[in-house]
């Protein structure tokens, strides 16, 4: 073959094989979309068969593998691509154009190839793990916290008391409330489960702007319970309640503005008994009140303490 012959049949395949592509984009179009249509239904099918094996790991009180929670979401982005593309497809099918059957050819091409590729993804051995029976999760917090000590301790005091069972932290901005609610939750790092008998320390920030629906996904990601995405305040509530039941917890809940239904949220009323405690930290003395505050905490905490009030008192007979 001589020169020119080669650089001839390599041009022309250079020049034929995007075109064939393209060709093939017009002429299989409909087989295409028959095929996507068929793969998605496969991947329907898939879902449903995890989300069977959620449902039985929620009632083993397992959380979801989070590779899996990705991959529902996937699916469910790639069903309403899918849709958009057969819904074109549907409404030009009276006028096709070849420029049209082109654009929704390459596209069934495309979603096609991510759609099959979507499916052997979803080929889980482990849909779901235990959850560790002791968790706190260490929160960052100034190195330098000296003058909290004491507040520390007398914390730790008020929550061995088997008559609380919510204990307020409240004081202006700035004097040190979330300061001490963190060194509290990091407390409990390292510290045998038996010391204290929780088997979860949970710390949120729970200001009201976040909304409940926040503060339910944020309580349900610290203690690595599955949420399904989408799901309402009162689903959520009800499997937090659930779970929440049968442990043995300490909430720390950081900056409230106002009254927080804790039941709405899903928060076993805390009566102090069985080790479901609830610390929580807020500038007004009243929303302690409304939380129903076994035992407050009030001043400026941290280094300044020594000049200032730190007044303790009990706002409750029992
Ligand atoms: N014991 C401490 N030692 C050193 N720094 C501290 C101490 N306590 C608080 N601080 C610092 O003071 C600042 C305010 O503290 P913090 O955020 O805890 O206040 P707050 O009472 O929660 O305020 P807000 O009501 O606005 O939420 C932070 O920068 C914090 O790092
Ligand atoms: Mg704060």
């Amino acid at each position: 073959m001589s020169v020119i012959d080669s650089i001839s049949s390599t041009l022309a395949s250079h020049l034929w094989n995007p075109l064939a592509t393209r060709l093939r984009y017009l002429i299989e179009m409909e087989e295409n979309i028959g095929k996507l249509d068929s793969t998605i239904k496969n991947l329907e099918v898939r879902k449903n068969e995890i989300q069977v094996r959620l449902k039985i790991s929620e009632g083993k009180q397992e959380t979801c593998n989070p590779e899996v929670t990705e991959w529902l979401e996937k699916v469910t982005a790639m069903g309403t691509e899918v849709d958009e593309i057969k819904n074109v497809h549907k409404k030009r099918k009276q006028s096709f154009t070849y420029w049209s059957k082109y654009e929704i050819g390459m596209q069934a091409v495309k979603k096609l190839k991510e759609a099959k590729m979507l499916h052997e993804k979803g080929a889980f051995k482990q849909v779901s793990f235990e959850i560790p029976p002791y968790s706190v999760q260490e929160v960052p917090i100034v190195p330098l916290t000296e003058g909290i000590e004491c507040n520390l301790r007398d914390v730790l005091q008020y929550l061995k008391d088997g008559k609380v069972g919510i204990v307020g932290i409240w004081g202006m901005g700035g004097v040190g409330k979330t300061t001490l609610l963190r060194k509290i939750n990091n407390h409990f790092i390292g510290v045998a489960k038996e010391n204290y008998g929780y088997d979860l320390v949970i710390y949120v920030m729970a200001s009201t702007s976040y909304g409940i629906g926040q503060l339910q996904v944020d309580i349900a990601e610290k203690i690595g319970l599955f949420m399904k995405p989408g799901s309402s305040t009162e689903m959520r509530a009800s499997l937090l309640l659930s779970f929440l039941r049968r442990k043995k917890f300490l909430l720390l809940l950081d900056d409230l503005w106002d009254y927080l239904d804790l039941a709405e949220v899903g928060i076993p009323y805390t009566s102090g008994l069985n080790n479901q405690k609830v610390v929580l930290t807020t500038r007004y003395e009243t929303v302690c009140g409304h939380m129903g505050a076994h035992k407050t905490i009030c001043g400026m905490f941290g280094p300044r303490d020594s000049l200032a009030i730190v007044q303790r008192k009990s706002n409750r007979s029992y």
